[in-house]
């Protein structure tokens, strides 16, 4: 496995990699990979010849009152964990190889990113749509695997994609959770005792709310709510939303009628927390 932070040695590395006729993959993230991530990357080392692995925390994409100093950074770990997943190359760029001074070109998806957590976090989808636009530029993988955690955003990638002919496919992989239910995130850690215990209450509610679908309720205010009164159990836990919306162009779901996403985002004190669920109806 290589270490590369050059983007112009990744783009050397690519072209040899294309002439011997091997299909790449690649994940793109922004390590401290816990098995969320390790099993995207075995998703990719499973369908092709080679893998490749971005870590880089990309500040574009953080509010300016978000975590972005403080978003773990354990390198060495994150190496250790992709050589024993067989991971070919780390793409591990600096921020100023990847922004030059005088950078001045961003992609939105804008229709697919108003909602949900676009509406909270303005222009967090356009820096993750322009990194991820130059990685797969550099890096031009044949299938580019994405977790349904951040649904929302493999759904804005997916779309980008598809709009601007590249050519590649994208996989999105199931949520691996904690024992307890809780979607693993790099986030997690930030969480104390107290609210890594309320933290088990997003699935729970997700669970909630399906099965009161399942049971009948087609009602989606009355399903919301439901959920919104079972996560004020938790002292630390303040809603930020309860959405249910179309898989498609997640838009508020009218009728609950075929497949709907159950997507809600909590602070757990100052952490911010996500998960989503998809219910057949
Ligand atoms: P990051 O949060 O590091 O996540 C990298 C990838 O891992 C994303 O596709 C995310 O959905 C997936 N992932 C995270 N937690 C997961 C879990 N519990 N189960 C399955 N997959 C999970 O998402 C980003 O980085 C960035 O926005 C990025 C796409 C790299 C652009 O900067």
């Amino acid at each position: 496995m290589k270490v590369v932070r050059s983007p112009k040695q990744i783009q050397e590395i690519v072209r040899k990699i294309k002439k011997q006729g091997r299909s790449i993959g690649f994940v793109p993230t922004m390590g401290a990979l816990h098995p969320g991530h390790l099993s995207l990357i075995r998703g990719a080392r499973k369908d092709n010849q080679a893998v490749f692995v971005s870590i880089f925390v990309n500040p574009i994409q953080f509010g300016p009152r978000e975590d972005l100093s403080k978003y773990p950074r354990p390198i060495k770990k994150d190496i250790a964990l992709c050589n024993k997943e067989g991971v070919d190359f780390i793409f591990y760029p600096s921020f100023k190889s990847m922004y030059p001074d005088g950078f001045d070109t961003y992609v939105n998806v804008p229709g697919l990113t108003e909602g949900l957590c676009g509406k909270f976090r303005p222009g967090h989808f356009k820096g993750v749509t322009t990194v991820v636009n130059k990685l797969f530029n550099l890096i031009q993988p044949d299938i580019a695997y994405f977790g349904q955690k951040d649904y929302q955003q493999a759904l804005a990638v997916k779309k980008m994609a598809e709009d601007l002919s590249m050519p590649l496919a994208v996989k999105v992989a199931p949520t691996i959770r904690e024992k307890d239910g809780l979607a693993m995130s790099s986030r997690n850690k930030y969480l104390n005792p107290s609210e890594r215990k309320d933290a088990v209450l997003l699935y729970r509610g997700l669970k909630l709310a399906r099965n009161l679908i399942n049971k009948g309720n087609h009602n989606c205010v009355s399903v919301i709510n439901s959920v919104r009164k079972f996560l004020k159990q938790g002292r630390t836990i303040s809603v930020q939303y309860i959405s249910i919306v179309d898989l498609k162009n997640i838009e508020p779901a009218l009728i609950l009628k075929g497949k709907v996403l159950i997507a809600l985002a909590v602070y757990a004190g100052k952490t911010r927390l996500i998960d989503n669920i998809i219910v057949k109806i």
